[in-house]
């Protein structure tokens, strides 16, 4: 599978034209999905439904010709397996039960339930299955401080300096609760590797806030075992990290050879990274995901300069974050255009 683009720029190659794929491309922003969205019933049924959920996988691609189709699941797959109840609130997001700040780590099924993410081996089956050679499959989970902000609250935080008194006053409990997380996790990507990812993403949205050493012990020291682990089983499977808001301690990731790639987020500056970043070292993303909302000249120009300072350097282009809902399909047209240019 060496002559896929995304994984050339991986294996830290300067491929032209670069290769590309956005975070959140299944989903939210495509009509095309909110009608299988709709048929499927709940956003979580349809996570569980290979052939649906595949679909969605391949949806982006049929519109436009990105590198790589990213499975259609969510990171809170995991929490769902280690007993937890899931759900979303219309227009406010996720929802998880019982808390584990309240309920404590007996709440959590042990051993976790991992049959129940088989059906997302299933979607990552068919999709390879269904994806020209020459096309990356991303199989992806959440990076354990991520997921464990989820699990800690029952659901989104909106205070980050409230988990970080949560750590600094029962650090055994969030420990404990990464130890478990990244165990379920090193699982669930080796299975998706086996049923034929190509490459792996790790998200660390809630990483950005911490002070250097909480960083490393509850981002990259977690993210950098999974990566460790999956590495023995899968020595030739690329990792991507996406540490989001870790600023300058990209560095120390960026020192991790486990990491294949680091992904950039929108308030990264981009010289900054070209600076201070090893030019052997893949990296990934970094355009502010509402210029495609907006679109027209002052986004091509955006990409247009994106692609010109990492040009000469292992790059894939992507977002600084996902696409937001509301995302005008054609501006993703007119985007892509710009990149092949
Ligand atoms: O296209 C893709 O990126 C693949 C699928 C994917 C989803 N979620 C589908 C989804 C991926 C990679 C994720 C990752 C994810 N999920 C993250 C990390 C990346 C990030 O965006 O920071 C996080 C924090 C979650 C948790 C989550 N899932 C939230 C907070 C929400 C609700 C709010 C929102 O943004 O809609 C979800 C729901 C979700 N996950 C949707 C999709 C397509 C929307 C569901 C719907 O209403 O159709």
């Amino acid at each position: 599978m060496t002559d896929q683009p995304l994984l050339k720029a991986l294996a830290g190659q300067a491929v032209e034209p670069v290769p590309c794929w956005f975070m959140r491309q299944a989903g939210r922003f495509l009509p095309e999905y909110r009608k299988i969205r709709q048929e499927a019933g709940s956003f979580l049924d349809l996570c569980y439904n290979p052939e649906l959920a595949s679909e969605v996988t391949l949806q982006p691609l049929r519109r436009f010709d990105m590198d790589a189709a990213i499975v259609f699941a969510d990171i809170l797959l995991i929490p769902q397996a280690l007993g937890m109840k899931v759900w979303f609130e219309q227009g406010e997001g996720p929802r998880l039960a019982p808390p584990v700040e309240q309920a404590g780590m007996t709440a959590l099924s042990e051993p976790a339930n991992m049959s129940l993410l088989q059906p997302v081996y299933e979607t990552v089956k068919k999709t390879r299955q269904a994806l020209t050679p020459e096309k990356s499959l991303i199989g992806f989970a959440g990076a354990p401080w991520t997921v464990a902000t989820y699990m800690l609250r029952g659901q989104g935080s909106k205070d980050p300096a409230s988990l970080r008194a949560l750590y600094y006053q029962n650090p055994e409990l969030v420990e404990t609760l990464l130890e478990k997380i990244s165990t379920a996790t090193i699982n669930y990507l080796s299975q998706q590797i086996d049923h034929g990812a190509d490459a792996i993403q790790l998200f660390d949205s809630w990483a950005g806030g911490l002070p250097e050493t909480l960083l490393h012990r509850l981002c990259l020291e977690p993210s950098q075992k999974i990566a460790v682990a999956l590495k023995k089983k899968h020595p030739k499977t690329p990792i991507i990290i996406f540490p989001r808001g870790a600023g300058p301690s990209l560095t120390d990731y960026a020192e991790i050879p486990e990491f294949d790639a680091i992904g950039i987020d929108t308030s990264t500056p981009w010289n900054w990274v070209k600076k201070h970043i090893s030019p052997k070292k893949t990296v990934q993303g970094g355009l502010d995901p509402l210029l495609v909302v907006k679109g027209g000249e002052e986004m091509v120009s955006a990409a247009r300069k994106l692609k010109q300072v990492f040009a000469g350097s292992p790059y894939i282009f992507n977002l600084g974050h996902g696409f937001v809902p509301h995302t005008p399909p054609e501006n993703v047209a007119l985007l892509m255009q710009a990149i092949r240019q």
